[in-house]
């Protein structure tokens, strides 16, 4: 039997495929366009995630014998808003999870309904990339878009309509919109009012690991599977990555650094956090998370290599830094701020910008591709302060995503943020926690972490090293002043 797992991301589809003892059997990747409409908007065409998806499908599947597929599930880019019309056709492009055009909205959402009221209803406050502001974005400045939408969907949620025809989403991505009441796990009726969201334009609610429908019989066929393939809920990006990586116990942790960066902590009981810093969402495991999220960071680090210093050689940039990894750690002059798309967690300003500080007249290449890694990982370690400051201890963490393929961001994690770090054989976080969703969907595993026990396997682990963590600790505190005095001037920009 088979079980394939779509990681529906910012810059590509990553599908992967598992037999169901949890071997990875293959994996494609399907790239698609991001749009940049304005400075600070992000926008995506699901017809181009629709495309690559069954291309993908077909690619991923072609040598295998197909009647053996027997379930598909996801992990999604989460909060972008998806909308289409009574006959089915998207109203507009997609606003995705880092699009930073609802100030003004986030405002009114947290100024004067008031953070209390939003904590109350959804558990969490209002972050321009959530689901809600964009609603409210649509309905004032395209109030003829607004008048036609029949469904909201997140993206993922979009893929599975297109293969199955059910109007489904998950508890964990759900979370993300600001319109679900995360503690009972059903859509918020105070939030609807606020957005002028009727239920019905709202999709049914599913646990992560649940059977949504069959695939459709048109594209079984065009894909040569069967009839009888289930389509399972599935997850967002960072609850898929956290099934993936076997976060799925109570305090377990998950960094992932993709073209987002999180910190995913797993927990068997409803939590919010009281400074709102952390998204306090459902998990994939039937249980919760609390989560921070920055916008930029293996794609800061993307930026600095093909944009301005012009190389696809991310590896031959950082060998001399890997050579001398113990030198170079916690002793880097420069200091990179990482927002190049603003800041969600915990700073929530959609203003704030990407900065080098500290340069002199000596100062390398080298050293500023360290301070791009080491920005990423300080801007992810002020979320980590946030779960310490609620009394949350964790004292080692999995580590997923394109970062965690460096050697050297590995190591400048585990010293920023003085734990150990764990990286599991399979690095397709969000992918293979779509694929083991779908082999709990269709009962070969009794729930997700019957699965994760089974199937995950960790395959190195980075010590920190208390000599770098001191120097890093030192650092950080300088870091942690950087933002703060540069908050006005963004402002002006
Ligand atoms: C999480 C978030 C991002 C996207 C990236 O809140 O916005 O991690 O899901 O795909």
């Amino acid at each position: 039997m088979y079980f394939i797992g779509i990681d529906l991301g910012t810059s590509a589809v990553k599908l992967l495929l598992m037999d169901e003892k949890g071997n990875i059997v293959n994996v494609v990747s399907k790239e698609y366009p991001l749009e940049f409409p304005h400075p600070g908007w992000s926008q995506q065409n699901p017809s181009d995630w629709l495309k690559q998806s069954l291309a993908g499908l077909k690619e991923l599947t072609a040598g295998i014998d197909k009647s053996q597929v027997k379930g598909i599930s996801f992990g999604g880019q989460m909060h972008g808003l998806v909308i289409l019309d009574k006959d089915d056709n998207v109203i507009r492009p997609a606003i995705l999870w880092n699009d930073g055009r609802t100030q003004e909205e986030t405002d009114y959402l947290n100024d004067v309904i008031g953070k209390d009221k939003l904590t109350e209803y959804t558990a969490n406050i209002a972050f321009a990339g959530f689901t809600a502001p964009k609603i409210l974005w649509v309905k004032k400045n395209e109030p003829e878009n607004f008048a036609k939408i029949a469904k909201i969907m997140l993206p993922k949620d979009y893929l599975a309509y297109k293969l199955s025809g059910v109007f489904a989403t998950d508890v964990s991505d759900a979370s993300g919109m600001l319109l679900f009441d995360v503690k009972n796990r059903d859509w918020s009726e105070e939030m609807m009012k606020i957005c002028d969201v009727r239920r019905d334009q709202l999709a049914k609610i599913f646990e992560s690991y649940e059977v949504i429908g069959n695939i459709k019989a048109d594209v079984a066929a065009e894909l040569g599977f069967g009839a009888d393939v289930k389509i399972i809920a599935g997850a967002g990006d960072n609850a898929a990555a956290a099934v993936g990586t076997g976060t799925v116990g109570d305090g377990d942790c998950n960094i992932s650094l993709g073209t987002s960066g999180t910190i995913f902590i797993s927990s068997d009981k409803f939590t919010v956090d009281e400074k709102n810093g952390l998204h306090a969402f459902a998990h994939s495991n039937g249980a919760w998370h609390l989560m921070g999220c920055m916008l930029s960071a293996a794609s800061c680090n993307k930026w600095w290599m093909e944009d301005i210093l012009k190389t696809k050689d991310f590896a031959g940039e950082q060998a001399n830094l890997i050579e001398k990894m113990n030198d170079f750690m916690g002793n880097n002059d420069i200091f990179f701020l990482p927002y190049l798309m603003g800041e969600r967690s915990p700073l929530n300003d959609t203003s704030a910008r990407g900065a080098f500080v500290g340069m002199r007249m000596d100062s390398t290449r080298e050293e500023m591709t360290l301070a791009v890694l080491e920005g990423v990982a300080f801007a992810l370690r002020d979320s980590y302060e946030v779960a310490k400051s609620q009394g949350i201890n964790i004292s080692r963490t999995k580590m997923c995503g394109g970062g965690a393929k460096s050697v050297l961001w590995r190591n400048i994690i585990a010293n920023v943020f003085n734990m150990e770090v764990d990286i599991p054989v399979a690095e397709e976080g969000p992918a293979m926690g779509g694929a083991m969703l779908a082999a709990v969907g269709c009962g070969v595993f009794g729930s997700v972490k019957e699965a994760a026990d089974a199937i995950v396997k960790v395959k190195e682990t980075i010590k920190p090293n208390p000599e770098i963590s001191a120097r890093y600790e030192k650092r950080y505190q300088i870091f942690k002043s950087i933002y703060p005095s540069l908050k006005s001037i963004y402002k002006m920009i």
